[in-house]
């Protein structure tokens, strides 16, 4: 223990952060050494390097050439193309070969939900959960390919344990428990506007999970990585929480990656409007990239064509497929940080916690996408809004439980017509179909509306 604060000591000295263990002698033997432990893992050169930047105001000085990238549409391809992706995706789940990958570090703040969003109820007629409509895409899956999808959930400090109750509480949802690993990433220590790094508690660094881009070193470290690779999976597909439409592990989707012979391919949608916040997926430097929403150029973002339509418009759903084999390549490899400054909770030196109104310091995020950069090319499908998008992201207004969850019913009513059943017999209700019994408006005809 005395080796071990001896180096705190040092480091902290180093790089003046020596705050950090303003309360050590008042706290008790473990306090103490979690305190050490915490700071004995922080990598106080990148953060000083960071700091020094911000404070130069000098982030993103490069002058960056973009260029769009065209994403193919599966409108462009005949019957018998499309049903040949299907084939090759349902081909490769039966096999095995694909695994689920769910980064769900974050929490429900902005939509004002205290817990895991995967937790949140989005006001459905069934009230089912984000969490509980993904399980059930999944075993409908499971049961037509007869093989159940192995699922990696990746969880933060802030939310593990109430992300594996919910799922315990909940039986899985009817999905086999042995088929589901959770794991945590990792997190970054947070800064206040002097450079100095913020306590959360007299013991504690105010740390915060570090990005869903965190998702490949916690892939790596949790053994995750290793186990896909025992059991032979080939293929990732790679999803956010917050999208009550996605189609988890769409077989189309898998089939277009594989015959793309790209090691990676994401879905994208039409951009709405310049400023809409969505990642935009073009060539950056000529390579493939997703521009965050925070990040993109103003010129870029809004540029037009002859006919008023955006340029930049493949923006980033977070559903992405990629190789097991280019995971592998560069998991551990270091992601560019982003900076993002926001309120955060700290002690004051009298030991005060503070909530502040406005934000006060800075915190540390890597982007999962960043990796496609190292890449020399990638697939990009693009797939309708109304299909396959519904983001929660507020709690009320755009991309919120309310728009989400007309998206669904509108869908559902329409996937009813399709099927064959009258128009006029739905007007006036709600309409949602479980995802046991159709994935994608598949299975519907001759149903009764009992039986949905
Ligand atoms: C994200 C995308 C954006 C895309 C939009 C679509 C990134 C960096 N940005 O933006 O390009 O257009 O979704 O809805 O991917 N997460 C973690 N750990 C963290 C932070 C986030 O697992 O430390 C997870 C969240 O649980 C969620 C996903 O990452 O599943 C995206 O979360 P968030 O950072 O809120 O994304 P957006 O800013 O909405």
């Amino acid at each position: 223990m005395n080796d071990e604060f001896n180096k705190a000591i040092e480091l902290v000295n180093k790089y003046k952060q020596e705050h950090l263990l303003r309360f050590y002698h008042f706290l008790n033997n473990d306090k103490k050494s979690a305190l050490i432990n915490d700071i004995l893992t922080i990598d106080f050169e990148l953060i000083q390097n960071i700091y020094n930047k911000i404070r130069k105001n000098h982030i993103e000085e490069k002058e960056n050439q973009f260029k769009p990238l065209i994403a193919n549409s599966l409108k462009m391809y005949s019957d018998e193309e499309k049903n040949n992706f299907y084939k090759i995706g349902m081909n490769a789940l039966a096999n095995g070969k694909v695994a689920v990958y769910l980064v769900a570090g974050g929490q429900g703040t902005r939509l004002g939900h205290n817990g895991p969003k995967g937790t949140f109820d989005i006001g459905l007629p069934s009230r089912k959960s984000l969490f509980q409509l993904q399980c059930e895409r999944l075993i409908y899956l499971s049961n037509k390919c007869k093989k159940y999808i192995p699922l990696y959930i990746m969880t933060s400090i802030e939310n593990h344990h109430d992300t594996v109750s919910f799922f315990k509480e909940h039986n899985y949802f009817g999905y086999p428990k042995s088929m589901i690993m959770f794991f945590k990433q990792k997190t970054m220590p947070t800064i206040n506007e002097d450079g100095k790094v913020l306590l959360s508690d007299e013991n504690k660094i105010a740390m915060s999970p570090n990005g869903n881009g965190g998702c490949f070193v916690a892939l790596k470290d949790s053994g995750a990585l290793g186990d896909m690779k025992a059991k032979g999976i080939e293929w990732l597909f790679l999803y956010g929480i917050d999208n009550a439409l996605v189609r988890v592990a769409d077989p189309y989707f898998i089939g277009f990656t594989i015959c793309s012979n790209k090691p990676a391919a994401s879905k994208v949608v039409e951009k709405k409007y310049p400023e809409e916040k969505v990642g935009v997926l073009c060539y950056k430097n000529n390579k493939p990239a997703i521009v965050e929403y925070s990040e993109i150029p103003k010129n870029i973002a809004s540029e037009v064509d002859q006919d008023g339509k955006l340029i930049y418009s493949n923006a980033n759903i977070l559903n992405h497929i990629l190789s097991v084999d280019f995971i592998e390549t560069i998991a551990g490899k270091p992601l560019p940080l982003h900076i993002a400054h926001k309120k955060i909770e700290y002690i004051d030196e009298h030991g005060k916690k503070i909530l502040p109104i406005n934000p006060n310091g800075y915190k540390f995020e890597y982007f999962l996408f960043d990796i496609f950069e190292m890449l020399d090319d990638m697939a990009a499908l693009e797939v309708k809004r109304e299909e396959e998008f519904a983001p929660v992201k507020n709690s009320e207004g755009e991309d919120s439980p309310q728009t989400a969850k007309e998206l669904i019913l509108n869908l559902h009513k329409k996937w009813l017509i399709n099927a064959g059943v009258d128009n006029t017999t739905l007007k006036e209700k709600q309409i949602e179909i479980s995802p046991l019994v159709s994935y994608y408006g598949d299975n519907l005809s001759g149903k009764s509306i009992n039986e949905i």
